[in-house]
């Protein structure tokens, strides 16, 4: 039975009663060399077509690598591949899961618009690769579902969080929650330039988010204050422009995010944590940042 959690009286509890999940060690990326904006299906790349930097953006995506790699995380890397401009967001392709035996899951996405469907077949071949059991949605039933850039995990807790509204579809998660038996926070998104998730709610520490309050109704800004004692919150500019809540926080501690964000490195910075500015200037063009370049697993 699906556990769908709407109610912040049920969410405190959920949390409490949740399954520890491992931190994620490793991290799987898809290199740049075919990225760029050939079309337009979000707010953020119009305009932008042709407009992509190649060699800028091969620095960007290694610096963030490299990144990764400093903070102690195995990168996986894979190839690029022609024809497909939005494969380098690894975030979207597919959701990953290790349960409580130690076994690994993906279940993989139902890409919402046609340019990017046929990337999800990389990632599965991926996942076999490396001995994960692969999942499916029902794609006569679901209509969309973008792996992480919608489906985020609670800080090392089996426990997820679902965006839906632009990419995701409300119904999917029912089938999430049946396959990985795991409860299911509901989060309507109501902004059409952050839509994922990952572009208005980062999971910072079991305490903390940060978030861009506008994008969420306000039963959903109640879950997440129920669910978080601290809620940073991004000012409009850092949150629309440079992407602050796509940020990526892989251990608890350190932040990884778009150049200057000062509000929100401020912020970071008072609570405790520690900020590592990189420059996504040419993913930003296509409405992508520091989260979505990335896919934490196990
Ligand atoms: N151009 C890509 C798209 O619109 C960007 C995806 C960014 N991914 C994310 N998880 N926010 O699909």
């Amino acid at each position: 039975m699906a556990d769908i959690i709407t109610s912040k009286e049920t969410l405190a509890q959920a949390i409490e009663k949740a399954s520890v999940m491992p931190a994620p060690r490793d991290v799987l990326m898809a290199n740049p060399k075919y990225f760029s904006v050939d079309y337009v299906i979000n707010p953020h790349m119009e305009g932008n077509i042709g407009k992509v930097n190649k060699k800028k953006a091969l620095w960007q995506w290694e610096v963030i690598r490299d990144k990764f790699r400093l903070l102690g995380l195995r990168v996986h890397e894979m190839e690029g591949v022609p024809g497909f401009p939005d494969m380098v967001f690894t975030a979207n392709q597919s959701l990953p899961f290790i349960d409580q035996k130690g076994q690994k899951h993906a279940l993989m996405s139902i890409m919402h618009s046609e340019q990017r469907k046929e990337e999800v077949p990389y990632f599965e071949q991926w996942y076999r690769r490396h001995g994960y059991n692969v999942h499916y949605l029902d794609a006569a039933k679901i209509p969309g579902f973008e792996g992480m850039g919608d489906a985020i995990w609670h800080h090392r807790k089996q426990i997820l969080w679902g965006g839906y509204g632009y990419r995701s579809s409300q119904l999917a998660y029912e089938t999430v929650s049946e396959a990985f038996e795991v409860p299911i926070v509901m989060l309507e998104l109501v902004h059409p330039a952050f839509y994922h998730l990952d572009t208005c709610f980062c999971v910072l520490n079991e305490k903390s988010v940060l978030i861009y309050p506008p994008a969420f109704t306000n039963d959903g800004l109640d879950l997440i204050h129920a669910a978080f004692p601290t809620v940073i919150e991004a000012p409009e500019k850092e949150a629309q422009e440079l992407f602050a809540c796509n940020a990526c926080c892989p251990d608890g501690k350190n932040v990884i995010i778009q150049k200057g964000c000062h509000e929100v490195n401020k912020a970071l910075k008072q609570n405790g944590f520690a900020f590592h500015e990189v420059d996504t200037g040419e993913f930003l063009k296509s409405g992508g940042s520091v989260f979505c370049m990335k896919l934490m697993l196990w």
